[in-house]
């Protein structure tokens, strides 16, 4: 086990996914660049990252995923001209995507699943632990999950992960893991997992939203993880032997989670995702809102 002599600095978000459920706009544009309001949906993941105080980001890409590192990289000729039309806004939101953290980028070249993605960060992420981020689930800023994971990893070692309670008929779609209490009303101790059960076979209805903060005992783990649900190497099998022998790596927590998350890589969570959030901008809300109420009441 892995106590945490730092703090802990490196967040690792694997990006390779296709985003087939958003075809047309994903044909030549990565799914993570779809906007939410008027940001890309990663760069809600990376400020998320950056605000608990991860300032050190690998994305695992694929092909067709250039777009990402220019949108993290400077854009001379963007700011060039932002600047001699003297417009001072847009230029700050150009430069804030590449002023945020430092970033990496590694490829995952095969598709094997996420446990894989996670294990293409081995090399850069050491013997530390660290962050994952899954690109796919947008935590609203204003409800903080991964500093708090962060805070029970660096007191109890090991691994935590966030947890989130869903219908039964909704487990199916996550990992799902059996917990026990803990004095910790927002804590939870790991005992078991198991990646999208069958109907009946779920352990509880807590399911994995896409935040784990890991041991890196991990790594040893994946690289002997046979491929599970899916055909996929599976990073809740891994978790799951990591859970089940806390000699290998630690414990592993859960952190109940209750705020607002909205799944971006459905497509109808992705539109209310983009409500609420234009609703509660300054700038966009109170016209957005106003709209909004009378197209409700007059239109449906
Ligand atoms: C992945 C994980 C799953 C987790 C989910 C959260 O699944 O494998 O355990 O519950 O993310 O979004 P995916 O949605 O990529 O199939």
């Amino acid at each position: 086990m892995t106590q945490s002599p730092f703090r802990i600095s490196k967040a690792v978000i694997p990006a390779a996914g296709l985003g087939t459920r958003f075809l047309p706009a994903t044909k030549a544009t990565p799914k993570e660049m779809l906007p939410v309001v008027d940001k890309p949906a990663i760069q809600y993941v990376v400020e998320e990252a950056v605000g608990a105080g991860l300032t050190d980001v690998l994305m695992v890409t694929g092909r067709n995923k250039r777009p990402l590192e220019d949108h993290f990289d400077r854009n001379y000729e963007l700011e060039e001209a932002l600047l001699k039309k003297g417009d001072q806004d847009r230029l700050a939101k150009v430069q804030q995507s590449s002023d945020l953290a430092t970033m990496h980028y590694v490829r995952q070249g095969d598709p094997r699943g996420l446990g894989h993605a996670v294990l293409c960060a081995a090399p850069h992420v050491g013997d530390q632990p660290f962050a994952v981020l899954l690109g796919d689930d947008l935590i609203d800023p204003r409800d903080p999950l991964l500093s708090r994971m962060v805070e029970v990893q660096e007191r109890e070692g090991g691994s935590v992960i966030a947890l989130m309670e869903v219908e039964p008929a909704q487990i199916g779609l996550y990992g799902c893991a059996a917990v026990e209490a803990t004095v910790d009303s927002d804590v939870v101790k790991v005992t078991n997992l198991v990646e999208k059960p069958e109907p009946g076979e779920a352990p509880s209805n807590y399911a994995i939203i896409g935040r784990y903060v890991l041991d890196p005992a991990v790594f040893a783990i994946l690289r002997e993880t046979e491929p599970g649900r899916g055909g996929e190497i599976q990073l809740t099998d891994a978790l799951q032997k990591l859970a089940m022998d806390e000699k290998v790596g630690g414990p592993v927590h859960g952190v109940v989670f209750k705020g607002r998350r909205y799944d971006t890589g459905d497509r109808g969570d992705y539109l209310r995702a983009i409500v609420r959030l234009a609703c509660e901008r300054e700038d966009l809300g109170p016209e957005f809102r106003a709209w909004l109420r009378s197209y409700v009441t007059e239109e449906m």
